[in-house]
């Protein structure tokens, strides 16, 4: 077996953790690992809370109903999925590219791509722009094969939500592979939670949290059980 495999294979969701410190530089290539997934047009659209301090880390698992992975963890990653870093995003993009030398044509295709992306995604007030766009793109899949792009706000977090989760998936393997162990945690009071990190309901929308730590040796691992590949692959 090879190493990415060797973690994908160990992880576990632990249900306690012992009280280890986890130091800023592996803080760091956690975090590195999470923000090299891939991203629906590289944009990038989440954002990661890491809950290290003790008195936060208290408020928050608390916030995870008391959880004891969420208790015991050395610290605690809130990952949300944020519709407001878009234009930030694609701003700093465009900035690098030009740092980078990158052709005119190439920057003028970004850009053009960026425009029509921010047209296409925009609901717009009170969703409009969403019931427009989503009866113009009706009427041209009459004519064409068209993919549909999101379109209401509920669209755009769920959107969002499958790079956020993508991401996620890296920062658990990645902590796996440094030695540490993680917990996907969705049971958590949302609202109290969004309020305490100052999100918006507009922009913002936590998506998981992620105990993070070192698992305790009196952790009981129940065995772990999937469906058959068959039940969940059509080779066609
Ligand atoms: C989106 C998501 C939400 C989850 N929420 C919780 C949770 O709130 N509490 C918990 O103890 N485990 C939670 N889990 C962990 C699952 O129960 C666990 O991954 C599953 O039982 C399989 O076990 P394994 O990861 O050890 O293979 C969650 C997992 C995912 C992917």
């Amino acid at each position: 077996m090879n190493e990415p495999l060797d973690a994908i294979f160990q992880r576990r969701a632990v249900k306690l953790f012992e009280p280890v410190e986890i130091s800023e530089g592996l803080r760091e290539q956690i975090l590195n690992a999470a923000r090299f997934a891939p991203s629906s047009f590289n944009s990038q659209p989440y954002k990661f809370y890491w809950v290290r301090s003790p008195a936060k880390k208290v408020t928050v698992a608390k916030l995870c109903l008391g959880q004891k992975p969420a208790e015991t963890a050395s610290a605690l990653v809130v990952a949300v999925a944020d519709l407001g870093s878009l234009s930030a995003t694609t701003q700093a993009q465009l900035e690098w590219m030009r740092r980078s030398n990158f052709s005119e044509e190439n920057i003028r295709d970004y850009e053009l791509n960026a425009k029509i992306g921010r047209i296409l995604f925009m609901p717009g007030p009170f969703g409009m722009f969403a019931a427009i766009k989503r009866v113009l793109f009706w009427l041209l899949s009459l004519r064409k094969v068209l993919g549909m792009p999101p379109l209401s706000r509920q669209d755009l977090f769920k959107w969002a939500t499958k790079s956020t989760s993508l991401a996620c998936q890296n920062l658990m393997i990645a902590a796996e592979a440094l030695g540490m162990n993680t917990c996907p945690m969705e049971g958590f009071d949302g609202r109290r939670l969004s309020r305490y990190l100052g999100l918006s309901g507009r922009r913002h929308e936590i998506v998981m949290v992620i105990a993070i730590g070192k698992k305790s040796c009196t952790h009981n691992e129940p065995p772990q059980w999937r469906r058959p590949l068959d039940a969940t692959v059509t080779v066609l």
